[in-house]
């Protein structure tokens, strides 16, 4: 009997140790993390369902581009996490770019847009691609604003959604409306359920992977609620980015040109080789990796980081338990915004694509 009472008491208390154990690792992991908030709403932009409702249309819409072929999502598929899959993007009459597609997803929360940084916000960036050459291709704000005004359902719903404003139909207002769109694009995992206390919410190995995550050092760089978008810093902090990341590049292009990062944006030396740091959200869904989408494998990717960013060489079972730690931050996609919107036709006043 005596027996029983030990074990009994020896259970509880490895019981405790172990719990004691998780609550440890929670408290340490909210020092780096945050749960995601619902939305990421902007003074400047305030969300509104009209603005979302438009914005979401806008962006399934093929017609803002010069070929009426690309859309946002062509690029930042909704079904595939926000992003193409490719090593870099394919654009207007096959062009291709020289850097990989980020998500869309959780974007809003970055400090900056772009890898570079070179927008300000989602409503910045919105600008950008739809007058890319190599990506949308149209010519001007104006010939966007032509297309959408030959379409009397795209006018009314810009009025909706833009009520205070004499001319509803702007570029500044597809951006905001795209960009209100965007803030709704949040996605929560298994990893804000443990951020709000459910110790359980986690497997052992994944709870093993977090702990590794931090000890290693990755959650220096990637932290805040998207595990990163709120910094910039060197890829290639002790070693050059490309020799690491040379061997995975199966681009077809003989060599890929090395890019500067933010030193373009700034010019300032220090940015040389400087990029966001990339949320991890969704990652184990958004291969292949870095700005350039030269590897493929989520391992390969952790490996690479250890290496050139903290000089470490980490054990396959240090590698496996960070994986498995990443891919809870796999979240949901929120309902309203994978439901495709039904488009207005064109009419006989919208101009034919231009091949
Ligand atoms: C970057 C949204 C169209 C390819 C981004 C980012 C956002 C975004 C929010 C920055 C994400 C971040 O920094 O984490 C949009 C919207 C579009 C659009 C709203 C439609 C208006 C496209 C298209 C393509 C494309 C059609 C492909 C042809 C890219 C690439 C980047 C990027 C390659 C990274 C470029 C760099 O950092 O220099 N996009 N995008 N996007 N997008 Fe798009
Ligand atoms: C990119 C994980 C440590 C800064 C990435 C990516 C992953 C990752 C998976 C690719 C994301 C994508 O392409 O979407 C890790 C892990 C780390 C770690 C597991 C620990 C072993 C760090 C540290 C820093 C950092 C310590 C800062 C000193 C960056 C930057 C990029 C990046 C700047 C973008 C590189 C580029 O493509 O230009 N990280 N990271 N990471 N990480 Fe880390």
């Amino acid at each position: 009997r005596k027996k029983v009472v030990i074990a009994v008491a020896g259970s509880l208390f490895l019981l405790g140790a172990s719990k004691s154990e998780d609550v440890k690792l929670l408290e340490e992991a909210k020092r780096y993390f945050q749960p995601l908030p619902k939305v990421a709403d902007s003074k400047e932009n305030p969300i509104t369902p009209e603005k979302v409702r438009l914005g979401k249309m806008l962006y399934y819409d093929p017609r803002l581009s010069k070929s009426g072929l690309i859309s946002c999502n062509t690029c930042h598929n909704l079904a595939t996490y926000g992003v193409d899959n490719l090593p870099t993007s394919v654009g207007h009459r096959w062009q291709i770019g020289p850097r990989n597609a980020p998500t869309t997803l959780n974007a809003a929360l970055h400090i900056a847009q772009f890898w570079d940084g070179r927008a300000k916000d989602v409503e910045e960036q919105a600008k950008g691609p739809i007058l890319n050459p190599i990506e949308m291709a149209m010519d001007s704000p104006q010939e966007v604003i032509q297309r959408l005004s030959t379409i009397p359902e795209y006018v009314e719903l810009f009025k909706k959604a833009f009520p205070n404003d004499k001319n509803a139909l702007s570029y500044d207002n597809v951006a905001k409306a795209i960009g209100a769109f965007e803030r709704t694009l949040i996605t929560p995992s298994r990893f804000d359920k443990f951020l709000q206390g459910d110790v359980n919410a986690l497997t052992k190995k994944e709870k093993e992977g977090l702990k590794t995550f931090i000890e290693v050092g990755c959650a220096g760089c990637h932290n805040g609620p998207a595990l990163g978008g709120n910094m910039f810093m060197k890829f290639g902090v002790v070693e050059a980015y490309w020799e690491a990341t040379r061997d995975f590049v199966t681009l077809d292009k003989p060599t890929v040109p090395v890019d500067v990062g933010r030193f373009a944006v700034t010019h300032k030396q220090e940015d040389l080789y400087v990029f966001k740091v990339p949320s991890l959200r969704n990652v184990s869904r958004t291969y292949p990796y870095f700005h350039d989408g030269s590897v493929w494998s989520l391992e390969d990717a952790v490996q690479v980081m250890a290496k050139v960013q903290l000089g470490k060489e980490l054990n396959k079972d240090q590698v496996e338990k960070i994986v498995a730690f990443l891919k809870t931050l796999d979240g949901e996609i929120p309902k309203d915004a994978l439901e495709v919107p039904i488009l207005p036709a064109s009419t006989s006043k919208t101009p034919k694509p231009v091949r």
